[in-house]
């Protein structure tokens, strides 16, 4: 295996000089470095990838039993070693009826169960049947919880925006007061459900907010605020206590990462926004691309490409971010998602057996929606020093037809965009341009220095017909396994989140400084914004 890394690497060396637009000379290059799957359409065309390096990313994948990792994870193996679990979130969409085992026991009988009760309360609270305290109909629902039980529900529930028929959903993740503040500002306690999302029910941030939603609820509804929560844990005995009633509490199993728990009952808010057909439709898309990375072949296997790209810009081309850019409004959230989807599962440093990784995990991740990022931050991938990887998204068609003028222009921005990075315009064109707008002589060529752009940037697009409930499960699901494509080849653990736990336990600790209580245990930069901090809250009272 060190030996493709090498030879990776010396191809790098030897092809870094060649332009990517100059690849295209080859008139089968869009055909041979893209790859399709339904609607969804990869081109990863527009990268420095020739068929040799393909050819030696694809081995790379072959070195680690890829194939073999998947089969473990769609199996039910304990993969998760350092929580000794399994991961199944794809049970949660498995159409088929082939069981799946964890600890000899089938998971899909107690999945489905669940999924029919999530379905009879949502469609209950969706027709009005199931009624608020004062017997009328819920027309909002708050889901309060943060990470994995935020990120994906908020996330699907925009992109699906044109498929709601249910009541109005918002989401509150933050323990800054002011999130569940100007939330519930904007809301009538008696026509508001609220849902607890935790899958711990102890994260101090979804506590918190319940507890602040709870008086709410209880000021205008006294005793009859039962009536109008739920939740979404698998702490039942917990959920008990906050005298949520059995049947409004949907469970899952510890075999559902947080960050993948969007296809449970974690997508409860998506349920009750879109109804159980569309519900449905999304968790077909999701099967549909887990069928496709089970059995297609790895060269034209959709999320084995898009992950072994990332390898090749991360560790081979040592580009340490990439940007994702979806050209479509609803998916506007995606890049918050995908930062949590990815970097909370391949920020890692170690290997499956606690040896140091050997070499970069994890890039960051970021983006916004085009064309917005193009009025802000496009000038660095543009002419920056540091090269990005960008990665669009664009829909053939949109969800307005009345505005096909608007849609036309965001696919011509998309498709101006990377092309653009690509080809640059070379310091001659610059200097022409210089010249057309009246600069000569020795500002001439200073002007050409700034008006240039290296171009040879690398950007994959992901193509698909319109943003459906299905081809939003088939985009997901390429993500999440592209994700593991990666984990797979740096040979971490994708499924744990040790990293998040020293700053919790730190936060429990300074809560009481915060409050007054003194210290000098703590190091000078510490106490000195302690004192700045409570100095400020003493101006204020
Ligand atoms: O702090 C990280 C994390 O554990 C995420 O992995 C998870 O999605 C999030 O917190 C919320 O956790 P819970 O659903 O248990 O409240």
């Amino acid at each position: 295996m060190s030996d493709i890394w090498q030879q990776l690497a010396e191809l790098r060396a030897k092809t870094s000089e060649t332009p990517i637009l100059s690849l295209f000379d080859d008139t089968k290059r869009f055909a041979q470095f893209s790859a399709e799957d339904g609607d969804l359409l990869l081109d990863f065309s527009k990268t420095s990838l020739d068929s040799t390096a393909l050819n030696l990313l694809v081995q790379l994948a072959e070195s680690v039993d890829l194939n073999g990792k998947v089969a473990a994870m769609f199996r039910g193996d304990p993969i998760n070693t350092t929580e000794g679990r399994a991961v199944l979130h794809t049970a949660l969409r498995a159409r088929s009826d082939a069981p799946i085992l964890v600890d000899g026991e089938d998971v899909l009988p107690g999945i489905r169960t669940i999924r029919n009760q999530m379905e009879q309360f949502a469609e209950a609270v969706r027709s009005g049947e199931i009624k608020t305290a004062d017997g009328g109909r819920f027309t909002d629902v708050i889901n309060i919880g943060i990470g994995g039980s935020d990120l994906g529900p908020a996330m699907a529930t925009l992109a699906l925006a044109p498929y709601h028929d249910g009541p109005r959903c918002h989401f509150v993740s933050n323990v800054d007061g002011a999130h569940i503040h100007d939330t519930l500002a904007n809301l009538d306690p008696q026509r508001t459900l609220v849902i607890i999302a935790s899958k711990t029910f102890t994260t101090i941030e979804t506590m918190t907010n319940a507890e602040t939603a709870l008086v709410w609820l209880r000021a205008a509804l006294g005793d009859k605020a039962a009536d109008h929560l739920a939740a979404v844990s698998t702490a039942q005995d917990k959920t008990a206590a906050l005298g949520i009633a059995p049947e409004r509490v949907f469970g899952f199993e510890n075999w559902v990462g947080g960050r993948y728990s969007l296809w449970g009952p974690v997508g409860l808010p998506i349920l009750l926004a879109i109804g159980t057909g569309n519900f449905n439709e999304f968790l077909r898309g999701a099967d549909a691309m887990d069928s496709h990375f089970q059995n297609a072949p790895l060269n034209e296997n959709l999320p084995v490409l898009l992950g072994l790209v990332g390898i090749w810009h991360n560790n081979i081309c040592e580009y340490g971010s990439r940007a994702v850019l979806p050209y479509d409004q609803h998916l506007s959230r995606l890049p918050a998602y995908l930062q949590q989807l990815d970097m909370e599962s391949n920020g890692k440093q170690v290997a499956q057996d606690g040896s140091a990784l050997p070499r970069a995990s994890g890039p960051i991740v970021w983006g916004e929606p085009g064309t917005n990022g193009q009025h802000a931050f496009y000038q660095l991938i543009h002419q920056g020093t540091a090269v990005v990887p960008t990665e669009f998204l664009i829909a053939a068609e949109a969800h307005e037809p009345d505005l096909q003028h608007h849609h036309n222009l965001l696919k011509a921005n998309c498709l101006a965009q990377s092309e653009a990075l690509m080809r640059g315009r070379s310091k001659s064109e610059a200097s022409e341009v210089a010249a057309a707008r009246g600069f000569d002589g020795a500002e001439r060529t200073r002007m050409a220095a700034h008006l240039s752009f290296p171009g040879n940037r690398p950007s994959v697009t992901i193509a698909y017909s319109k943003l459906t409930p299905f081809v939003l499960g088939q985009i997901i699901a390429l993500y999440e396994h592209r994700v593991f494509t990666e984990g797979a080849i740096w040979g971490l653990n994708s499924f744990d989140q040790w990293g998040v736990e020293l700053g919790k336990e730190l936060a429990v600790a300074l809560l009481p400084l915060v409050e007054g209580a003194s210290t000098d245990d703590k190091d000078g930069s510490t106490s000195g914004l302690l004192s700045k901090l409570s100095q400020n809250s003493a101006n204020q009272t």
